[in-house]
């Protein structure tokens, strides 16, 4: 029998799916994905790992599921036979979850049960990882936040992620089965979705840069988040899955910053002031809102060996770097009569 590892990631066509992915495969992994069928194309931030330039044998494998279909999950599980199953699929928005509260529930919550359930049927010592979330402690009771402190969801995507939380835990004890949840504070980077507050930020800025815009709406730009590096937490979930036992880790930078310091670095790094161009709007406010995240990564540093590597400073530049070039090609394709 081959002792290649075999990986299930659900979510593969999001922020972390993708690297995850690539970091998979880097690893010899065969990774086999979960997509949803689209009337667009939903597969950009993995186009690029189909086409290998050294056209070596790239062991990527796409399968079409969605975790609310229990049945469909528990087939592409039977037929994959993963070692490894990082659950990263989701309706990760928070915003969005108060307008499609019940939807957001069925994929962030039932999704996972779901796709415990297909594991305790299928193969108990299939390893889990659950993209658990800093939401979890919204009004938070202690700062900073630690694997033992309570949670106070503040969202239906938050309670939602609590209820998988606890699941997975459950699991954990009552079938022995190696699960894990890694509770991550935001994490960001160029493929970071583009409504989600600092991609919405770089993106603009680098349009406005380049006279393709003038104005940014933003909500509560006093919120203050832990934010760090998409291509260094996902190192984290795969050190979650090699210890010999599954465990609940805080993945932080140790560090907060405001919405407005954001803005200051991007707005500052293309020598522009984010005040002339940036308008408060109340559509962009939420219900109940999360007013601080500061994870404490003491845990992860000491038993995974894990440290974030990128600053907040360098991924605000990496960011407004790449959003920039963005624009740049946007604006030359305009000049030359294309939309
Ligand atoms: P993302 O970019 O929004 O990606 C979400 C992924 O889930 C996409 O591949 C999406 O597919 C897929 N998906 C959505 N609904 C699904 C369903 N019903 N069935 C199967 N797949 C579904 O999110 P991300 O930033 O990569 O985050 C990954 C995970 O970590 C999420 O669970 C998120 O809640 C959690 N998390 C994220 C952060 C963060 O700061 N990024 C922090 C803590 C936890 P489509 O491409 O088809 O939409
Ligand atoms: N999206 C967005 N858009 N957020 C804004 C805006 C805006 O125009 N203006 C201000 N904000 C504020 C939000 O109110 C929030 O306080 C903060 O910016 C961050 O918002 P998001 O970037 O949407 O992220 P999030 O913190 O709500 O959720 C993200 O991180 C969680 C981990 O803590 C998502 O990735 C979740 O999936 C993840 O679990």
């Amino acid at each position: 029998m081959s002792d290649k590892k075999v990986a299930l990631v659900t979510g593969i066509t999001g922020q972390d799916g993708s690297y995850l992915a690539e970091f998979l495969l880097a690893k010899g992994y065969d990774v086999h994905g979960v997509i949803r069928r689209s009337s667009s194309f939903n597969t950009e931030r993995i186009d690029h790992l189909y086409r290998d330039p050294h056209e070596r044998d790239v062991r990527l494998f796409l399968h079409f599921g969605d975790l609310v279909d229990g049945t469909g999950m528990r087939e592409i599980l039977s037929r994959v036979r993963p070692h490894e199953v990082y659950n990263l699929g989701a309706q990760s928005h928070v915003r969005v979850s108060f307008d499609q509260p019940v939807y957001t529930v069925q994929t962030d919550a039932l999704g996972t049960i779901n796709l415990l359930e297909a594991i305790r049927d299928v193969d108990k010592n299939i390893r889990f990882y659950q993209a658990s979330s800093s939401e979890m402690y919204g009004k938070v009771v202690e700062t900073p936040q630690t694997e033992k402190t309570p949670f106070y969801p503040r969202s239906p995507y938050a309670c939602a992620k609590v209820y998988s939380y606890w699941q997975v835990l459950n699991y954990r004890e009552a079938y022995d089965m190696h699960a894990s949840n890694g509770i991550l504070f935001n994490h960001e980077s160029p493929r970071r979705g583009e409504t989600f507050v600092t991609r919405k930020i770089t993106r603009a800025a680098g349009r406005i840069k380049e006279g393709l815009q003038k104005k940014l709406f933003l909500g509560n730009i006093e919120a203050k988040r832990d934010w760090g590096f998409a291509g260094d937490y996902i190192e984290a979930m795969w050190l979650m899955l090699q210890q010999p036992k599954g465990d609940d880790y805080v993945v932080a930078t140790g560090e907060t910053h405001s919405v407005r310091e954001f803005l200051d670095e991007v707005f500052g790094h293309l020598g522009l002031n984010w005040k002339d161009h940036v308008e408060i709007d109340p559509r962009y406010f939420r219900p109940t809102e999360v007013d601080l995240l500061l994870g404490d990564p003491a845990k992860a540093k000491r038993v995974l060996n894990w440290t974030p590597k990128v600053t907040f400073k360098a991924l605000a530049k990496m960011m407004t770097e790449a959003d920039w070039t963005l624009a740049k090609n946007e604006r030359i394709l305009r000049e030359h009569g294309h939309k």
